[in-house]
C-alpha cells in the first residue's frame, strides 16, 4: 500500500446541464448530462497517512468535516492529510468542486487500495459533487441518470478540435451554490417540468450533433440549454440571477462574433462565460476577446483525471 498518492483532475463544463436530483442523498440526477473536460482548469491533490485528519485547500486549513462523509466512502481507517490546490478561482461557477472531488476521489481510491475501475469510481465521486464524476473522462462525457450504481459517467467517444476561453466576469465565490439553487428550482413543479422536457430534447439533439461533427448545431443547442437553465432561475426570482453586467456584455459580444467565427458559449452556475471556438478560429477569437479587457483562461480539452505514478 503506497503511503502518499497524488492525483490530477481537470474541470468540466456541461453543454447539457445537470440541474436537479432524483435522490438528494445519493446525488443521482433527474436526467443525463453531457460535458466537455477542460485540461487547464485543474486540481492537484495529494493524500497521505498522517497523525491526524487534515484538509488543506489552496494552502488554507479547512474543517475536515466538509469532506468527512466523502472520505468515509473509501473505508480508510487511519488519519489522512489532504493537500489540494486549484489553479483557477474556487467556487465561482468554474466547477472547482468538480475537479476537486474528482482529484480527491482518484487519490483516495489509490490510497485505500480499493482500486475501483473508473466507471465504479464515478459513482463514488458523484456523491461528493454530482458533476465531478464527469471529470474522470474526456473530452466529451456523459453522466447518466439511474439508481446509485447505475448513475455513472462514461466517455462519449467523439472528438471536435476546439478550445475554451473562459472569460472571468467575477472571480469571487458565488452567493448561492448550484446545489441550493437547483433545489430551489426543483421545488417549483411547473418551472422544473419545462426545464426537464426541453433538456431531454437538447440532450438527444446534442448526441446526434457531436456524432455528426456538426459544430454549428452543437453551439446552438449548448447556448439554448445554458439559457434554459439560467431562465429557470430567473423565472423563480430575477434577483437570483447568476449573471452580472459583464456576463451580459460578454454574451452580446460572443453572439456578435458568431457571425464571423465558429464559436459558441455556455455558462454554469456563476457569472463567467465559457467560449468554445474551433482550433482553426482560435487565435483570431482570442485577439477579439482580449479587447474586452477582462481576465480570461485558455484551456485545451482533456482526457480526464489520473493518478501520478
Ligand atoms: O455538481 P454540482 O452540485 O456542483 O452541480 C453542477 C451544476 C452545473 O454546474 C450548473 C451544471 C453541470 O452539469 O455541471
Amino acid at each position: 500500500m503506497s503511503n502518499i498518492v497524488t492525483a490530477f483532475a481537470p474541470s468540466n463544463i456541461a453543454l447539457i446541464k445537470y440541474w436537479g436530483k432524483q435522490d438528494r442523498y445519493l446525488k443521482t440526477p433527474t436526467f443525463n448530462s453531457l460535458s466537455v473536460t477542460l485540461k487547464d482548469l485543474n486540481t492537484i491533490t495529494e493524500v497521505s497517512f498522517s497523525c491526524c485528519n487534515q484538509f488543506i485547500l489552496n494552502n488554507q486549513e479547512q474543517d475536515f468535516k466538509i469532506i468527512e462523509d466523502f472520505v468515509s466512502l473509501f473505508n480508510i481507517n487511519d488519519f489522512i492529510k489532504i493537500q489540494t490546490v486549484n489553479n483557477f478561482p474556487t467556487a465561482a461557477g468554474l466547477a472547482s468542486s468538480a475537479s476537486g472531488y474528482c482529484a480527491l476521489g482518484l487519490a483516495l481510491n489509490q490510497l485505500s487500495n480499493l482500486k475501483l475501475h473508473k466507471q465504479q469510481l464515478s459513482t463514488f465521486i458523484r456523491k461528493g459533487s454530482g458533476s465531478a464524476c464527469r471529470s474522470l473522462f474526456g473530452p466529451f462525457v456523459i453522466w447518466k441518470k439511474g439508481n446509485d450504481d447505475n448513475s455513472y459517467s462514461f466517455l462519449y467517444p467523439y472528438y471536435i478540435p476546439m478550445k475554451a476561453i473562459v472569460v472571468i466576469c467575477d472571480n469571487n465565490s458565488k452567493k448561492i451554490s448550484s446545489r441550493e439553487m437547483m433545489n430551489i428550482v426543483q421545488n417549483d413543479v411547473d418551472i422544473y417540468e419545462t426545464w426537464l422536457n426541453m433538456t431531454k430534447q437538447h440532450y438527444f439533439s446534442m448526441l446526434a450533433a457531436i456524432k455528426d461533427q456538426d459544430f454549428d448545431s452543437i453551439g446552438t443547442i449548448a447556448i439554448d440549454n445554458a439559457h434554459l437553465m439560467h431562465n429557470s432561475v430567473i423565472s423563480i426570482d430575477s434577483k437570483l440571477s447568476y449573471f452580472n453586467n459583464k456576463t451580459l456584455a460578454v454574451i452580446d459580444f460572443t453572439k456578435f462574433l458568431r457571425n464571423k467565427y465558429r464559436l459558441f458559449y455556455t455558462i454554469d452556475a456563476g457569472p463567467n462565460v465559457v467560449i468554445f471556438v474551433t482550433d482553426k478560429d482560435f487565435n483570431k477569437v482570442l485577439n477579439e476577446v482580449k479587447t474586452l479587457n477582462l481576465d480570461y483562461i485558455v484551456s485545451s480539452l482533456s482526457n480526464g483525471g489520473y493518478v501520478f505514478d
